[in-house]
């Protein structure tokens, strides 16, 4: 097991608002690490960093040894990112956008065509030939899922990929996750989804209010809080016994 993504003390900054404290960890090929967290802990920003979309106000990723922001040609050509919102071109269709992606990295066109097929039928994706901009969020989603899992990348990094797809498709990719990271993969995905979080990830870390506050195994985290659900465990770290009592009240 080596780590692949390695994050040391990244901060991030926006005018006042500290998004980002001082967090460090690290992601082990063949694993899935969960970065978990309620809205606005900072999880989107610390993935904006890890992809080099976003330069820190201070610390350091590595990918594979290479550092984000000073080889960012060698490392975008070995991972492929997710993000929450999808940027796409409205006036393409999907196919139309896919041909473009595979152009960018030089895919081989009937390599691309196959790896299309069969994930187009693991989604269920009958769209390819309709406008973007027609597209839900669900299907933008899982256009963008496509355009990333058909380079086979070494890194993946998903912000929230669960939110909008339907329940197939969610127990898809994480069947498909699950086989890539059995190929040595690595995969980086944020959640402010505990059950997600339980179900998908290998290892987890607890991001509240820019801070990673709890890191480790379910087993791991189970035993550092003495409670049995990462529910429990989750509210007790960010503060949110108080929700609890409010939801078990109504
Ligand atoms: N571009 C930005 N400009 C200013 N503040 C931002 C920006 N992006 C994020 N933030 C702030 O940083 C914090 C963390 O946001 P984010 O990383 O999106 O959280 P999460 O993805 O965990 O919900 C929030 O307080 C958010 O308002
Ligand atoms: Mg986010």
């Amino acid at each position: 097991m080596s780590k692949i993504v390695v994050a040391e003390r990244l901060r991030k900054n926006f005018g006042n608002v500290e998004a980002v404290k001082s967090v460090s960890f690290h992601v082990n090929s063949g694993e899935i690490y969960g970065f978990l967290g309620p809205n606005g802990a900072g999880k989107t920003t610390t993935l904006r960093i890890l992809t080099g979309v976003l330069k820190p106000t201070d610390g350091k990723v590595e990918v594979y040894g290479m550092d984000v922001f000073k080889n960012p040609i060698d490392v975008k050509s070995i991972i492929g990112v997710v993000p929450d919102e999808p940027k796409l071109y409205e006036n393409l269709t999907g196919r139309e956008f896919l041909e473009f992606v595979g152009s960018v990295f030089s895919m081989k066109r009937v390599e691309m065509n196959q790896r299309v097929l069969e994930l187009s039928e693991a989604f269920g994706v009958n769209f390819l030939s309709k406008f973007i901009g027609d597209y839900s969020h669900g299907m933008r989603q899982k256009l963008m899922l496509i355009s990333v899992l058909m380079r086979r990348p070494k890194v993946l990094f998903l912000d929230e990929p669960t939110v909008g797809l339907d329940a197939k498709s969610a127990k898809i990719l994480k069947l498909l996750l699950r086989k890539y990271v059995d190929e040595g993969v690595a995969v980086f995905m944020t959640t402010h989804v505990l059950e997600i979080a339980e179900k998908m990830c290998d290892r987890i870390g607890i991001i509240n209010e820019g801070e990673l506050i709890a890191e480790g195994t379910l087993e791991e985290l189970r035993s550092y809080s003495g409670r049995e659900s990462l529910e429990d465990i989750f509210l007790k770290l960010t503060g949110g016994d108080e929700i609890k009592e409010i939801v078990d009240s109504l």
